[in-house]
């Protein structure tokens, strides 16, 4: 018999969490004004909102906080950090920040400029909003294979090439400050981009001159399912496979919060000697000085150590593994998920779970709503609110789809609480043909809108 994938590591401190009735939950949400983040985390049972930050640290990381150095310039924290990013990531230069958007913030400061067109693989919200705050515009070259939840693909997070190089032809020179590619691709659900794919992308953009930046969350995921997934890699490790990726990369974005396993920080990983120079002006002035950015030295240690943590295959087949499990869980009870399952979340098709809901009326919201009344589980709406309106016509952009995302914390839940999860979701599954309602926004900000929004029910 196969042996099955096991954690590599046991539970030394436990955290309560406390269940609630579903009259209170019914109550609570209204109170929220029918928005996730304005709950309380203690009227969450499980809390799927996000893998960001939400990850359980190891009693290595714990204990590298114990040594953190915490002297404002030339902390040794600082150097511990720079070593592990030269040594796992092959970046000579890097710069902290305090999470990834601060990260974006600074990077974008030295290279984004108004009218600028930004390619790249289904941007973050973060990345996104960085981009159309400086009046520049992202381009979404996502393959359409991503489009189709149904779709078997092994690599749905890939920019299509042809799309890339239409952009290319098309935007005046000198307009596309970089290429960026997302790894693993979250909003297309989590879905990872080959290595076949980054290098051909690549080649394209050397051939043109134009530098290439990863925004960098899960690059340990996206190395993991290149090593089980990808002609020519299976006898790599994940963290040759890591090399190879940034090979492609001119510099990096990071949110540490998701591979690197911690709850704070980001970096900025760079090539190039003048590039760090000018965004070190950036970093002093919104972030702090440059040996710690926004982090504090024990911060800079924990991450350290976290990056190795989070490049070891046995961990990763472990959290991919898990992720997995509940999509099966799932799938096996017909219920409609991004097929195959992401790295850190498992995606469920709104559209196709709530057809009655016009689109109109936020349909992933709506369900989010429902599976929260259900069981006390938070997942996040990826859809038509997160899409936030046109900058120019103010109108809602509508995504190719309405997703509600179930990202699993890192080393945080049990296999229980993914069964609970997909019983949950199977009750609103069962009585999704009574769902007869979808929302309407009464108050919005005027960017990245889905954190604050207020909403009401429609009938
Ligand atoms: C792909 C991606 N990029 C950037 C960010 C922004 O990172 P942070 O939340 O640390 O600011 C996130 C956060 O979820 C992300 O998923």
């Amino acid at each position: 018999m196969k042996l099955p994938y096991a954690e590599s590591y046991k539970i030394k401190m436990v955290e309560p969490i406390k269940k609630s009735t579903l009259k209170e939950r019914a109550q609570w949400i209204k109170d929220a004004k029918y928005n996730l983040f304005n709950l309380k985390s203690e009227q969450v049972f499980v809390d799927l909102l996000t893998d960001s930050g939400t990850g359980a640290m190891s009693d290595r990381q714990w204990s590298a906080m114990m040594l953190g150095d915490e002297s404002y310039a030339g902390a040794s924290s600082y150097f511990k950090l720079k070593d592990a990013i030269k040594d796992l990531l092959g970046f000579d230069h890097f710069l902290p920040t305090h999470q990834g958007r601060a990260a974006e913030n600074v990077l974008f400061s030295v290279l984004v400029k108004e009218g600028d067109v930004i390619p790249g693989n289904a941007h973050f919200d973060t990345t996104k909003g960085h981009i159309e705050f400086r009046k520049a515009r992202a381009v979404d070259c996502t393959i359409d294979e991503a489009f189709d939840t149904t779709l078997d693909h092994p690599f749905k997070g890939n920019i299509d090439i042809k799309k890339l190089e239409k952009v290319i032809a098309e935007t005046p020179k000198g307009k596309i400050p970089f290429i960026l590619i997302t790894i693993t691709c979250n909003s297309a659900g989590g879905q990872p981009v080959s290595l076949a794919n980054i290098s051909e992308a690549s080649a394209i953009a050397k051939k043109h001159g134009i530098p290439m930046i990863f925004d960098s969350a899960r690059f340990a995921e996206n190395a993991y399912f290149i090593k089980i997934r990808e002609e020519g890699y299976h006898d790599k490790n994940v963290r040759e496979i890591v090399k190879e990726m940034f090979s492609h990369a001119d510099a990096m974005t990071m949110s540490s919060k998701k591979d690197a396993i911690v709850n704070m920080g980001g970096f900025i990983g760079l090539r190039s000697e003048d590039l760090f120079q000018k965004a070190s002006v950036y970093n002093i002035l919104f972030e702090g000085y440059v040996t710690y950015g926004g982090m504090s030295g024990r911060d800079m240690n924990a991450l350290a150590q976290g990056l190795y943590e989070g490049t070891e295959f046995s961990y990763l087949e472990s959290r991919i593994g898990q992720v997995a499990h509940l999509g099966q869980m799932l799938l096996e009870e017909g219920i409609p998920v991004q097929f195959p399952f992401g790295g850190h979340a498992i995606f469920v098709d709104a559209i196709r779970f709530l057809p009655q809901v016009p689109r109109e009326q936020y349909i992933a919201q709506t369900l989010a709503i429902e599976l929260y009344i259900e069981g006390g589980v938070r997942g996040v709406e990826i859809g038509t609110l997160l899409a936030d309106r046109d900058p120019v016509s103010r109108e809602n952009r509508y995504p190719e789809l309405e997703m509600l995302r179930l990202a699993i914390p890192r080393r945080t839940y049990t296999n229980n609480h993914m069964a609970y999860v997909a019983a949950s979701l199977k009750n609103v599954y069962d009585r999704r043909d009574e769902i007869s309602y979808g929302l309407r926004i009464v108050q919005e900000a005027p960017i990245m809108r889905h954190f604050t929004v207020e909403l009401e029910k429609v009938y």
